[in-house]
């Protein structure tokens, strides 16, 4: 690929997500009380709030990054960040890693996956918002991850490995293992099979969680309300 192509083909995946993140603000209102996930997509999400006209949100971040880009960008707002509460949040927009028809999703390229999936399951909706990259007509292919105790983390990966290739996420410099927000450790699983249908993404969502040591995974196997999907070209759709 020529650098002119790989700018080119950066600038359209911009488009497609700043597209996504857009249309999401159609499903908001004034005064509802909101998750925002994490990612690239999402902030921009971030950004259109703060441009739009909605007021008094009540905000819940799914990951310390999302939290300094909502308190950077609307610290003069009406908007307030917020825990998560103990009742349920009216809607919750995020991105994701790989979505298939049925609308489940692969999420945690960030690591944020905990998070977002107790954020997820908080609320009354559910949306997600990708770049047409991301939807495929089934999971499997887009490592599943995983957050793990530290403690027995050799272990934990040992048991993991009957679903696929394990590997600890490493930091950037040679820091050693990524540490997550809520200091697990996160891996990476390169699953066997990269075609799963519905019932075997969700019986595998189940079937990670039961191994000790792991915290959450990153399959989101009940489905979103709604996936809108930012285009190249900068145009939306949506299922
Ligand atoms: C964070 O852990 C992930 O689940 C993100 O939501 C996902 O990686 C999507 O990221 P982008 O919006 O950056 O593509």
């Amino acid at each position: 690929m020529s650098t002119r192509e790989i700018i080119i083909s950066h600038l359209d995946v911009t488009a497609a997500k700043k597209a996504a993140a857009k249309a999401a603000l159609d499903f908001l209102s004034s005064n509802m009380n909101i998750g925002v996930g994490s990612g690239t997509t999402v902030r921009y999400l971030i950004s259109y709030l703060n441009k739009s006209a909605l007021r008094n949100l009540k905000i819940v971040p799914t990951s310390l990054d999302t939290k300094i880009h909502l308190q950077n960008s609307l610290a003069k707002s009406s908007h307030q960040i917020i825990d998560l509460p103990q009742f349920d949040l009216d809607i919750t927009i995020d991105g994701a890693d790989s979505v298939n028809p049925e609308k489940q999703a692969i999420k945690g390229g960030g690591g944020a996956l905990t998070r977002e999936k107790l954020v997820r399951n908080s609320s009354i909706q559910f949306i997600l918002i990708v770049d047409e990259s991301k939807v495929v007509p089934a999971l499997g292919n887009f490592p599943v991850a995983v957050e793990i105790l530290p403690f027995g983390w050799r272990r934990t990966i040992e048991l993991l490995k009957k679903f696929g290739a394990v590997s600890l996420r490493q930091g950037t410099k040679k820091l050693g293992p990524v540490i997550s927000d809520n200091f697990g450790y996160i891996v990476d699983i390169k699953l066997f099979s990269s075609d799963l249908s519905p019932n075997e993404i969700h019986n595998l969502e189940l079937q990670i969680n039961e191994i000790p040591g792991v915290i959450e995974n990153g399959i989101f196997g009940n489905p979103a309300d709604r996936v809108i999907v930012g285009k190249f070209s900068g145009e939306i759709t949506g299922y």
